[in-house]
């Protein structure tokens, strides 16, 4: 079996138990599939130092081995807040109106992508596979090559790939774009991203797309494929039956004294479409009142990338809208939206998603949204819950049973909201069973096995052979 060299812009060890889980789907995903593949995972340690030394701090922590480098403020503002989350992530979720175009996040971008090569470099032995993550690195591989590696190497984007009119805003995109065909893999979440990427790369730089989704570019030829992430399941479930679990779900409970609960889950960024949850929200309040006072919203939204303006501003427009809602609606004895800016253990978590009667998973775009599938793995099976999911995550294309909404829409929501609530006991547990046969099968192991094969290029003949 190759070791597996991954790379990712950020690196999350390993959480001691009882502290607050990594957050974001990537961190989740990458340390449990880590977990059991040796090998390294490569990058950024999340600090600033005055000079780039390219010094690698190794680590080995709970079978995961680390390598981490230390970023200049300077590198930190134009790759990571610059160029990956006011120009590239704003753009990938059809936020054309938050993206920013600067040259300097551009040459940073480079710059960081050089200097995670050059550091990683002396890593990589002639047979590892390298997997590289996300929107940050694009072409880290292409520069990789550049500096003679001929390893197989493979990319897995997480958030969505725009349409190609939108990605034809970003000045210098037919480069970007060309520099990661020097993969031998791209995946994708779902097969909406994927089609859309096969159509830029036919209209934009006028390739032919095989049969088999592979493209020759260069006399080199690349495979691009959707490859859905999952949860860990085993891990998930195991979290949810915990005491810590148990003792969250009652304390949860009984702070509502009998009322109906609805949980949200989100990192606080715009692209999960807090806004519009809580506009439906107090749509559902307005429209019935004789259940309002029976319904508790408690949304939990850690701050994200706090140093972007588009963060900031968002974080503001939620603390006034809440503010809003809750003096609108709110009762002496009775608050209808708790909203929460902190992360929780994971376990406590899996306790108040399993409270929870409603999971509001509404965002307005999402490459996939691993929070859907924690939602159902953590459900009692004789009494769960419903699921209420945007149509616009990549998830939905999996979890069909859940009831998809158009997020946009506060007419939509609140009608959604009523009709989970009112969902009898038999409907829910028939959503629930499939859902849950979806979330179990394709977990973050299936995921992983299924990239890793197809980067090893174990998976060619069988490609070849639908080909025929
Ligand atoms: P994204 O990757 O955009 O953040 P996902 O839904 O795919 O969105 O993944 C988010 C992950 O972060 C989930 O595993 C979720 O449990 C975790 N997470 C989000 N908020 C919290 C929180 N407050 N405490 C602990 N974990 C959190
Ligand atoms: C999403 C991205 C990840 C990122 C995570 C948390 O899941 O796809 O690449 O790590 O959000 O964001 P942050 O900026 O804190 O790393």
């Amino acid at each position: 079996m190759s070791r597996l060299i991954v790379i990712s812009n950020r690196v999350s060890v390993p959480k001691a138990a009882g502290a607050a889980g990594a957050q974001g789907g990537l961190a989740v995903a990458l340390n449990s599939a880590l977990r059991e593949h040796r090998g390294i995972w490569f990058g950024w340690s999340g600090q600033e130092t005055a000079e780039f030394t390219g010094h690698l701090d190794m680590q080995r922590n709970d079978d995961v081995t680390t390598a981490t480098i230390d970023l200049e403020p300077q590198d930190i503002d134009e790759y990571y807040n610059g160029y990956a989350n006011r120009t590239l992530w704003p753009l990938f979720h059809y936020r054309i109106d938050l993206t920013e175009y600067d040259r300097n996040f551009g040459e940073g971008y480079e710059r960081v992508n050089e200097r995670f090569a050059d550091s990683v470099l002396p890593l990589i032995e002639p047979e590892d596979l390298v997997w590289v993550h996300d929107y940050h690195l694009l072409p880290l591989g292409s520069i990789l090559r550049g500096k003679g590696v001929k390893n197989r190497m493979g990319l897995f984007l997480h958030t969505p790939w725009p349409p190609t009119r939108l990605l034809a805003s970003l000045p210098f995109h037919e480069r970007l774009v060309a520099s990661m065909l020097e993969y031998d893999v791209i995946g994708f979440q779902t097969t909406e991203w994927l089609e859309s990427f096969m159509h830029y790369v036919q209209k934009e730089m006028g390739l032919k797309v095989n049969l088999d989704n592979s493209i020759d570019y260069k006399g080199r030829r690349v495979v691009a494929r959707a490859f859905p992430i999952g949860i860990d399941y085993a891990e998930f479930t195991q979290a949810a039956a915990s005491d810590e679990a148990g003792a969250a779900y009652k304390a949860l409970k009984s702070s509502v004294r009998g009322r109906k609960i609805l949980i949200g889950v989100d990192r606080l960024d715009y692209s999960k479409g807090l806004g519009e949850r809580f506009e439906g929200f107090a749509r559902f309040l307005s429209d019935h009142p004789d259940q309002a006072g029976d319904a508790v919203l408690l949304q939990i939204a850690p701050p994200s990338r706090g140093d972007v303006a588009s963060y900031q501003q968002i974080r503001e427009d939620l603390e006034r809208k809440t503010g809003h809602i809750n003096g609108a609606h709110a009762d002496v004895n009775f608050v209808p939206i708790r909203y929460v800016n902190r992360g929780y253990p994971r376990a406590q978590l899996a306790g108040y998603y399993r409270a929870a009667d409603i999971g509001l998973v509404t965002p307005l775009r999402d490459g996939m949204n691993l929070v859907a599938k924690e939602y159902v793995a953590a459900q009692d099976p004789e009494d769960p819950g419903v699921l209420i999911l945007s149509q616009f995550a990549g998830a939905a294309l999996q979890l069909k049973d859940a009831l998809l909404v158009n997020p946009h829409s506060s007419e939509h929501l609140a009608e959604t909201i009523k009709r989970a609530l009112d969902m009898p006991l038999e409907e829910r547990k028939r959503r629930h069973s499939k859902l849950l046969a979806s979330v179990r099968e394709e977990d973050v192991i299936h995921w992983r096995e299924q990239f890793v094969r197809a980067l090893a290029g174990k998976d060619r003949n069988r490609d070849a052979g639908k080909e025929g």
